[in-house]
């Protein structure tokens, strides 16, 4: 498969590595609006640079594409692709204001071709355990979800995470949008959320957000995100009546901790930690344009995370996520 990189920043290589794991598949050209940027990438990764998305489709037409440019780029980027009829899968969030997450959500159903958001932590193994056993029956009702994506990461309460312009808001749509998609993901779609967004500094997006989400199936989520605290979390767990499941990035590994009345805590294996999220995602990509089912997030999933982002964001009185 010949494969298209659009964006040669911190993620793309990432995204590179998953590319050159599989033999058949090649990178053949990188664009980046900064030159040197898409040369440097090139040089390490392979594939010929352009400065445009527009100027990589006039010279070459890849067998899928790989966006990795900032949020209010990708309306633009990926209507190119999906116009020239080459298949996308886009960073997330799907666009910086839901707007664009319609416009891109309806190009992706109207060309018919496969259109992905690249919500990875989908495919840490954790996530498929929680959501299987959910959809099993053996956690009982579930109550509660409840997750955290929070550090401390000053350095993004000033680069174009924080940029509402660029991003869409701040550190809900960055890590949040994660969550968000994370307890759809395991839980089904949310129905209603209560937000709490914290502010730094006039002008800019959010550095930290508390949210309420109610599911349709009546589970809570409790989810927290930061770039300014102290403490260090990355972790998330369903609740359910007969069973509570948990994974913390920081020391589960290849586990699931599983909570049942009357028994010890018990280590459930994965078959990995969640550290293959990127290549196992990469791989349900191959094989979604193969025709084969897939776990990735369409841009329908994509459109509804951003619709509820904004619902956040109006709760805070702001729209675009602007303080
Ligand atoms: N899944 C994850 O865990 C994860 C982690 C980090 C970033 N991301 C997402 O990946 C995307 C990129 O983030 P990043 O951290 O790599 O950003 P970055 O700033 O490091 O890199 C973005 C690159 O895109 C280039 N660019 C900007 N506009 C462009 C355009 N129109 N055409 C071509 N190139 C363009 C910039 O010059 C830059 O080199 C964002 O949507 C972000 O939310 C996802």
């Amino acid at each position: 498969m010949n494969v298209a990189i659009i964006g040669c920043g911190g993620i793309a290589r990432a995204h590179a590595e998953c590319v050159r794991e599989f033999e058949e598949d090649h990178l053949v050209a990188v664009a980046d609006i900064d030159r040197e940027a898409a040369e440097r990438f090139a040089a390490q990764w392979g594939g010929k640079p352009f400065p445009t998305v527009e100027n990589l489709l006039a010279e070459t037409l890849p067998d899928a594409a790989i966006v990795c440019t900032p949020p209010n780029t990708h309306r633009a980027v990926v209507s190119a692709l999906l116009t020239a009829g080459v298949p996308v899968l886009c960073e997330k969030p799907l666009a910086h204001i839901v707007r664009d997450a319609e416009a891109l959500a309806d190009l992706a159903g109207e060309t018919g071709l496969p259109a992905y958001v690249a919500y990875c932590h989908r495919f840490n193994p954790a996530a498929r355990l929680m959501r299987d056993y959910v959809g099993q029956g053996r956690t009982g009702r579930v109550h509660t979800f409840r997750n955290a994506f929070i550090g401390f990461a000053p350095h993004l309460t000033t680069a174009w995470r924080t940029e509402p312009d660029i991003s869409g808001g701040g550190c809900l749509m960055d890590n949040g949008s994660h969550s968000v998609d994370l307890q759809q993901f395991i839980l089904g779609p949310i129905a209603d959320v209560y937000a709490s967004l914290h502010f730094d500094g006039q002008g800019r997006g959010d550095v930290a957000a508390d949210l309420l989400t109610i599911s349709e199936s009546g589970v809570a989520g409790l989810i927290s995100v930061s770039y300014v605290s102290p403490k260090p979390e990355a972790r998330f767990e369903i609740i359910g009546n007969e069973m509570a499941l948990e994974y913390d990035y920081a020391t589960s590994g290849a586990t699931v901790t599983a909570y049942r009345p009357g028994h010890d805590p018990e280590r459930l294996p994965l078959p990995a930690g969640c550290d293959v999220r990127f290549i196992e995602q990469y791989r349900a990509f191959r094989e979604a344009l193969q025709g084969r089912p897939t776990d990735l997030a369409t841009f329908e999933d994509g459109l509804s995370v951003s619709r509820i982002i904004d619902r956040c964001q109006r709760q805070a009185g702001i729209t675009g996520g602007i303080a």
